[in-house]
């Protein structure tokens, strides 16, 4: 599929990288640009070789929100009705392959919310979270309200959601929000690092890991440890597992078939 608000590569011929790219509007995020990053995700999660995705944005923006000039018509019957806006959005949390959202600039609104959708973010120093629909009339719309607080707790989240004011990227790395800070030169190869490292373990191993850490959000502890310890034990029956601990044990590096 030809793309004309994305741009997608293969990194080391096992990173998907996905590029927002539409400059002159921040990268707002569109249906168009929407549906094509969920083409695009799908494509890489189909894609054998493929064994983690990055999604990132430009220097100076990852995504500034929900395009406001698109939405700016919509009355309440037509978005209820069309459940418009942010319909295609969640179709990222199928994707069962790692996603790792590399964010420089403006991850505001939606753009913070599709970057919190991610699997974890690895920021750079010019990094700058917010949720500013209040400023707007309007609440977050795709999953500020309920992702924001399990990242960072309730009263930062109030904080960002009541005031709309912007987060950098030290107190984002501070209050769990991402996982490192880098210098800005620095966030593809940090990233992309990450991603071929996770790519070089057992790919079964990886979604299972995904798979789990995501059910802590979704179930309560006696489940998620119960669930955890089945993938666990199921992970006994890949050729992985024999291969990961018969290296360990004879002191070699292990070489995943991800089976
Ligand atoms: N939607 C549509 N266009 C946007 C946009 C958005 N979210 N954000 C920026 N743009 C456009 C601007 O309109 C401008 O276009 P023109 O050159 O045609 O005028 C262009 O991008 C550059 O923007 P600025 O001139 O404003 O750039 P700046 O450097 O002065 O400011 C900014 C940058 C602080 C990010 C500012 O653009 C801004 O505040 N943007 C809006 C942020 C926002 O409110 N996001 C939340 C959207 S609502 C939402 O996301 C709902 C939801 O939960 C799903």
């Amino acid at each position: 599929m030809a793309y004309e608000m994305i741009e997608v590569r293969t990194e080391a011929e096992k990173v998907g990288v996905i590029t927002l790219n539409r400059p002159k509007a921040l990268n707002a995020l569109n249906d168009q640009l929407m549906n094509e990053l969920g083409e695009a995700l799908r494509a890489f999660d189909a894609d054998e070789k493929i064994g983690c995705i990055i999604l990132t944005g430009s220097e100076k923006a990852f995504a500034a929100g929900a395009d406001i000039v698109a939405m700016a018509k919509y009355s309440f019957a037509d978005a209820y009705k069309g459940d418009y806006i942010t319909r295609n959005w969640e179709q990222i949390r199928d994707i069962r392959k790692p996603v790792i959202a590399a964010v420089a600039g403006y991850a505001l609104g939606g753009g913070c919310e599709l970057a919190m959708m991610c699997d974890f973010i690895i920021a750079a120093d010019n990094a700058q979270f917010g949720q500013p629909e209040i400023k707007l009339g309007v609440i977050p719309g795709a999953g500020g309200t309920q992702r924001l607080p399990r990242a960072v707790g309730k009263s930062k989240a109030m904080d960002m959601a009541l005031t709309g004011r912007m987060m950098d990227a030290t107190e984002a790395e501070r209050s769990g929000l991402v996982s490192r800070v880098v210098p800005l030169d620095k966030l593809m190869e940090e990233t992309l690092g990450a991603a071929i490292m996770i790519s070089g373990f057992s790919q079964i191993a990886v979604m299972a890991a995904k798979e789990t850490v995501n059910r802590a959000f979704e179930s309560s502890l006696a489940d998620g440890l119960m669930f955890e310890r089945r993938l666990f034990h199921a992970l006994f029956a890949t050729e992985d597992q024999k291969e990961g601990m018969d290296a360990f044990v004879n002191k070699r590096k292990a070489v995943f078939k991800h089976l």
